[in-house]
């Protein structure tokens, strides 16, 4: 299984913080953002990660990251010019995904649910992950029977069907890069996760897991400073400021 990191995209919500580096890059609490999908990959076994960033701050991730090696992992690195939607790191990723399976987790989203067992019984078709939110037409939306068979899968709907948003990890067999290519951009001019989880739920080859603990799409001055005071707050209560 080889994971990806989606730290690309724009970030105006959060200007100017993201004039001095890239959202990804900033504090949560004691860590740079992008350390808690990074430690949710590895957590759950994956050492052999891509990151997928924008030109602007490129070298901002070398310079923190570097080869992996202090990680006892391996990082690669890919350029994405253009925030061409979030199915696009598969086209980006290609080579580096090669035959293998694949995990992409975006670099904003912090959890602190352990996908171990999730990722080891993962087989074939597609995986997402959901957790239930007072707000859900701001997300992906997934509504499934009591066998959590997916009945429908929305992006943004102004009616959603289900209080269950589509959380920001995914994993994909192979196949996952045809559909990519596949794909033609949305009426936002992306092409969309939604879409590629369509054609897998299309195909009945599209399975949803609950999760539970902290998630956090920290892409707004409210979510990161959620997410700062949440994580100051588990860090003392285990006695430590390492997180
Ligand atoms: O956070 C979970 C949600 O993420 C899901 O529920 C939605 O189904 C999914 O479409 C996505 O929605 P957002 O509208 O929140 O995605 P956003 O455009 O904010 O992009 C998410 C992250 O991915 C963001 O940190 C920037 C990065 N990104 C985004 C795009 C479009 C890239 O690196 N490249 C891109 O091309």
């Amino acid at each position: 299984m080889k994971g990806i990191i989606l730290a690309g995209g724009r970030a105006t919500r959060l200007r100017p913080l993201t004039k001095i580096t890239s959202k990804q890059l900033l504090p949560v609490y004691n860590k740079p953002m992008i350390f808690y999908p990074l430690e949710t990959l590895l957590r759950a076994g994956i050492r052999d990660i891509l990151i997928i960033m924008a030109p602007d701050y490129a070298g901002h991730f070398l310079n923190l990251l570097g080869s992996g090696k202090d990680f006892n992992a391996r990082f690669s690195y890919e350029i994405q010019d253009e925030p061409r939607g979030l199915a696009d790191a598969f086209k980006v990723g290609e080579n580096f995904i090669g035959d293998d399976n694949v995990t992409m987790i975006l670099g904003d989203n912090i959890f602190d649910y352990d996908f171990t067992e999730s990722i080891a019984s993962f087989e074939r078709g597609g995986k997402v992950f959901a957790k239930e939110v007072h707000d859900p037409e701001r997300f992906g939306v997934v509504e499934f029977d009591e066998q959590k068979n997916v009945v429908s899968i929305e992006e943004k709907p102004e009616s959603p069907k289900s209080r269950f948003a589509v959380v920001g990890i995914y994993i994909y067999d192979n196949n996952v890069i045809e559909h990519a290519k596949s794909l033609q951009p949305s009426a936002r001019g992306e092409i969309e996760i939604t879409d590629i989880n369509n054609i897998y739920h299309e195909k009945n080859e599209l399975k949803v897991e609950l999760i539970d603990g902290i998630w956090e799409d920290a892409g707004t001055f409210d979510s990161l400073l959620a997410a700062n005071n949440y994580w100051a707050k588990k860090a003392k209560e285990e006695g430590g400021q390492n997180g």
